[in-house]
């Protein structure tokens, strides 16, 4: 789903005055801009909308207080650079700036990335069952393939200013560049060979020892359908709550939870060739490579709701068709606004609706995206967990260790002031270590005259009232009486990649978009975190589904989850994964703005939204593009691109990062 539409708040605030006190030609930009801010609306375009006012005030616009610090530059070099990760200095703790030191190649080789559980092992073994081997073909030829990387870092690279390696579980003292990292899913090779043949104008020094690593996959023919479902049936032990209690032989074996990861596409989406590969990343290196713990799935959004897809399976079939790549057409599930304006018929009559900010249609993606994943866990309630994951994110690393990892932590993490921690940016420049941040929290929580969230929240309701919570859901002692213990051990309902803050604190703009609630009492508590990427377990998607079908709930997108986490007690976690931005910003100064605006208005989630532009992740972040396509070897604003970093120290080699948003990307 798109989220540019909520531009225009993010001026500085001078700026109005001064438009207002403006000459003729200022007047004419404003008016450009205003022309073309409504003819976009009208066509529906938000990004382009967001593209030419962007434009028209370039040079009218006061520059923002961080566009002065200085641009980060390690981020370009390359694997001719390649340091050992206990020799890294990042390059914000550089004091005296020196070239890096340049070899003639890679001067260390690629390594295979196995973050899964050592399968083989007798310690896995003694209390799982057996994993099986997985294939991409049918045939049983081709080996789920290993994906590589350096076991280094490029000198001067930046450290990320929130999260961290460490903590969620991902090998800190790697890095991937394209070949290592995309190579095996045909990146490097011919399509005469089954490949996409996207690497003649890449830089390629080393590259030939990546190449020579892996087998060449025949892509062509590859049903990713098959390939998961026949994973799945060999390994199906592993899941089977049946199995685990067992026959004598089988016996006391741990259950493995699994996964839906739920890729949110609609008709018209545009696969790109660098899409294939991230696509056919996360299929193999979730699904098959883990013996089936994830079914990868694309849930597109059909746009025209004059398509009768639940009438017909010949018109499904052709819509599929139409719309999706062949080697996806297996793993496809459509959904409407017309199918679900029948499923969750309501009402939802505007005079228990707060705000209806985006005067938009309550069944519309645009305000009730979750419809269509409720809908579909309904369907599937033989997963354990489902990731709603958009279109517009990218990551360099190894997919399955990234999401494990977070998992796991999110798993490890008490309840006790777990929403208090994750409505905060985590700094460990500035902050400590994860537990140090987290004193400091309990601190200033108990300093504050703010009660802490200790299970379900309650507030005034009238008419239908509220669902009861889950009995798991009740804290089993007092908030004073818990030592950090609750929670610890116990998976996440709901797991988000940016902070669960309260909107009542903020200027966010669809704060109040709040429906089915009695508008004469107290609008409910709220949380959101924003762009719509999370993992929601079952039974946070079953309670959600309850409270709109039969309670006639709902809310904005990024607000409906958390929202229902925060009434309902379920364990809802920020995972503080790693986010750069492309300057040095003071660490004081960062937290700061992030963590303590001086007013709602200044919240980075409402008028300081700003302060994310450089940053690596978020919905309005440029850097995250801008990063991904010069780490693909393209060319950007002049800079990157083959010649220059052949000139220079070769191809950029990053970290895992997560990516949002990538509205473009090519090798060219
Ligand atoms: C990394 O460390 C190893 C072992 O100490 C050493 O042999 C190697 O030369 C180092 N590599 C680089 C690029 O510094
Ligand atoms: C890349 O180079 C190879 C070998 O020269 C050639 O066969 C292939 O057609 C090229 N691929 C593309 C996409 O241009
Ligand atoms: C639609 O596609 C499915 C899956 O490929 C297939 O099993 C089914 O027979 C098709 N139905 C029609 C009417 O084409
Ligand atoms: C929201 O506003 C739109 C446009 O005015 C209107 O069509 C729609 O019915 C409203 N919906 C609700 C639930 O208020
Ligand atoms: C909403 O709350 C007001 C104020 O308490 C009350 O008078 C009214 O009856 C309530 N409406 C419904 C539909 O329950």
């Amino acid at each position: 789903m798109s989220d540019t539409w909520r531009k225009g708040f993010s001026a500085p605030r001078r700026r109005l005055g001064s438009l207002l006190r403006t000459s003729p030609k200022k007047l004419f930009v404003l008016t450009i801009a205003i022309f073309f801010t409504l003819c976009l609306l009208a066509g529906g375009s938000f990004r382009a909308r967001r593209y030419y006012v962007e434009k028209a005030k370039q040079d009218e616009r006061i520059p923002y207080h961080w566009e002065k610090y200085p641009r980060l530059s390690g981020f370009y070099h390359g694997v001719r650079t390649l340091v050992n990760y206990t020799d890294w200095v990042p390059e914000q703790q550089i004091t005296e700036k020196t070239k890096p030191l340049i070899h003639e190649v890679p001067p260390m080789d690629p390594v295979v990335v196995n973050p899964y559980p050592d399968f083989s092992s007798s310690e896995y073994l003694q209390d799982h069952h057996p994993v099986q081997r997985c294939y991409v073909d049918e045939n049983e030829k081709f080996p789920a393939p290993d994906i590589f990387a350096y076991p280094g870092i490029p000198a001067g690279m930046p450290a990320p200013f929130w999260g961290s390696y460490e903590s969620i579980g991902v090998a800190p003292d790697r890095c991937w560049e394209r070949f290592g990292r995309f190579g095996p899913y045909g990146y490097s090779y011919n399509p005469a060979e089954g490949g996409l043949g996207l690497s003649n104008n890449s830089a390629h020094a080393g590259a030939e020892k990546v190449q020579d690593m892996f087998t060449k996959v025949d892509y062509r023919k590859v049903d990713w359908s098959k390939a998961q479902k026949k994973c799945f049936e060999k390994n199906q032990k592993r899941f089977d709550p049946e199995a685990a209690r067992g026959d004598g032989a089988t016996e006391g074996k741990k259950v493995v939870k699994r996964s839906a990861y739920v890729l949110r596409t609609w008709t018209g989406y545009q696969y790109t060739d660098i899409q294939l590969l991230s696509l056919r990343a996360m299929i193999n290196e979730l699904s098959l490579k883990s013996g089936g713990e994830y079914d990868v799935h694309l849930l597109v959004h059909v746009k025209d709701n004059s398509i009768p897809i639940w009438a017909s399976e010949e018109v499904y079939n052709q819509t599929i068709r139409e719309n999706v790549p062949e080697e996806f057409w297996g793993i496809t599930t459509l959904w409407s606004e017309q199918q679900m304006r029948t499923y969750y018929p309501g009402p939802f009559p505007e005079e228990e609706n707060f705000e209806n900010h985006s005067k938009s249609d309550i069944h519309g993606v645009y305000r009730s995206a979750h419809f269509a994943l409720q809908w579909f866990a309904q369907q599937h309630q033989e997963y354990d967990f489902f990731w709603n994951w958009e279109m517009d994110l990218r990551y360099t690393g190894h997919y399955y260790e990234f999401h494990n990892g977070i998992s796991e932590w999110a798993k490890e993490q008490p309840r006790k002031l777990l929403w208090e921690r994750s409505s905060r940016f985590w700094i460990p420049g500035i902050h400590g270590s994860w537990s140090k941040f987290s004193q400091l929290v309990e601190r200033e929580t108990m300093e504050s005259n703010e009660k802490p969230v200790w299970g379900p929240v309650t507030f005034p309701t009238s008419g239908r009232g509220m669902l009861p919570s889950p009995k798991e859901n009740t804290p089993p002692t007092k908030f004073e009486e818990d030592n950090f213990q609750w929670g610890v051990g116990e998976d996440a309902d709901l797991i988000v990649f940016d902070p669960l803050f309260d909107p009542a604190k903020t200027n966010w703009v669809f704060r109040r978009d709040v429906s089915g609630y009695n508008t004469s009492l107290e609008i409910p508590p709220r949380r959101v975190a924003i762009i719509t990427v999370a993992r929601l377990s079952r039974g946070l998607l079953n309670t959600m589904h309850e409270e709109t079908f039969r309670m006639h709930h709902t809310m904005f997108p990024e607000m409906w989850p958390p929202t229902v986490a925060l009434h309902h007690g379920y364990k809802a976690v920020y995972a503080p994964h790693p986010v750069y931005f492309d300057r040095q910003w003071p660490l004081d100064v960062m937290d700061k703005t992030f963590n303590y605006p001086p007013t709602p208005q200044d919240s980075p989630f409402g008028w300081g939204e700003h302060n994310m532009q450089g940053g690596s992740f978020y919905y309005n972040a440029g850097f995250s593009g801008a990063l991904w396509r010069r780490w693909l070897g393209a060319n950007e604003n002049g800079e990157g691109g083959k010649k220059m970093e052949e000139s220079r120290s070769d191809r950029m080699c990053l970290r895992g990062t997560l990516y949002h948003p990538i509205k473009s990307e090519s090798v060219e």
